[in-house]
């Protein structure tokens, strides 16, 4: 072997005992971790609004506008606080250099709940620093580790709800691998017990409360053995405290062929899954509803709790001033989903229902993202005046 080769390897040993010794101590903060908050006890519930950059501003804007108005009474009598949060922009964090600044992690840090538009993330050939993603790292930082994704068409006989692990798999330290030569590059994907026990327990507990039959595992673990196989292990362990549950597993590659299957696709119920083939698998799913654009996504940690859309910043739709014509309904979705989270179930029923009123039976107003359609204020507008009429 040659001295050059012996000297790439020890740089290579070294940077991969930082990371083991980063991940042993995550597992630790894990072990110590006490249980969920309970929303009940908070007074007030701090919303943080956090606009991300491109649509995310405009977008955010008018789901922020529509739970203001479904909670003004909560507001009003101090039960429920909205805090805007600054800062958060691609060019901040490219020009300090962070996932997130660290006034904005401190100002999230300080509420309960935060409603988070989309965030640009750099790739290789971007204007911008190679910064890790401010999602990935947000839930990282929050210990977000339940990604709940639902997509629901019932014409179809459809209700997935995918439980997608949030910190860990390929993403736990998938802006640190290491190029060992010029030629030689390796990533690093990480499963931890602690990391999957929680999750899988989160998506049998959303099952059983949910009168949910059915939890399926999706993983590559005749391939990726250590650590798919580790995860499927624990799911089996798990399924055995639910015996009213049926628990199946299947591998992410026919599982993707089955999502079109319109026979066997109804059967799926609940499905949890490793990060990465979570993010893969919920685009499709989305897709089917009608596009990543309609899919809200929750962010569930045992302290915080982080709700956004699951699309892009689409910063091009700024660049040609079409912003104000984004669709905002991902982020009202996501901003139903906080209302149930956080215990106001009636006002995210209506919310729900309202939705279903402006974008499929009623649908006033269409949205196209450009001048031939509405704005995204004029669609919020539809939204708050159809609960208005609902109210009756
Ligand atoms: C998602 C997105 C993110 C992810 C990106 C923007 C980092 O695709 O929320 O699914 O990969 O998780
Ligand atoms: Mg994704």
């Amino acid at each position: 072997m040659s001295t050059e080769w012996n000297e790439k390897i020890q740089q290579a040993k070294e940077a991969f005992g930082r990371l083991l010794q980063e991940q042993l101590e995550r597992v630790e903060v894990m072990k110590a971790q006490g249980d969920f908050i309970n929303y009940k006890e908070l007074k007030p519930i701090i919303i943080g609004v956090c606009g991300g950059d491109g649509i995310g501003p405009a977008i955010t804007g008018q789901a922020e506008r529509i739970l203001k108005f479904l909670l003004q009474d909560e507001i009003a009598s101090g039960k429920v606080e909205f805090r805007d949060i600054e800062g958060l922009t691609i060019e901040r964090r490219a020009a300090e250099g962070k996932a997130i600044p660290d006034d904005v992690l401190a100002a999230l840090k300080e509420c309960h709940v935060i409603l988070k538009g989309p965030t640009t993330t750099p790739r290789k050939g971007d204007p911008w620093p190679n910064v890790e993603s401010a999602n990935v790292a947000m839930r990282k930082a929050l210990d977000l580790f339940a990604n709940v994704r639902p997509v629901r068409i019932p014409e179809q006989g459809i209700d997935w709800t995918f439980y997608r692990e949030n910190t860990e798999g390929a993403y736990a330290v998938g802006s640190k691998g290491v190029h060992v030569t010029e030629d030689l590059g390796v990533d690093f994907t990480v499963v931890t017990t602690q990391g999957t026990e929680r999750i899988i327990r989160a998506a049998f507990e959303y099952a059983r409360a949910n009168h949910k039959t059915r939890v399926t595992a999706v993983t590559k673990a005749n391939i990726i053995k250590t650590t798919d196989g580790k995860f499927l292990d624990i799911f089996r362990e798990i399924a055995k405290e639910y015996p009213e549950i049926t628990a199946d597993d299947w591998y992410i590659d026919i599982m993707t062929a089955k999502l079109v299957d319109e026979k066997r696709r109804k059967d799926f119920q609940v499905v949890v899954l490793p990060n990465l083939y979570g993010d893969i698998i919920t685009d499709e799913a989305a897709e089917f509803q009608g596009g990543v654009g309609t899919a809200g996504s929750a962010n569930i940690g045992k302290r915080y709790a982080m709700f956004e859309a699951i699309h892009g910043s689409a910063p091009r739709m700024v660049q040609e001033g079409r912003d104000i014509y984004a669709d905002p309904c991902s982020m009202i979705r996501a901003g139903a989903m906080l209302l149930n989270h956080i215990g106001y179930t009636k006002e995210a029923d209506q919310l729900y229902a309202a939705l279903d009123i402006c974008t499929v039976t009623e649908r006033k107003l269409v949205m196209t993202g450009r001048d031939t359609g509405a704005t995204g204020a004029q669609f919020a507008d539809y939204i708050m005046e159809t609960i208005e009429k609902m109210k009756g």
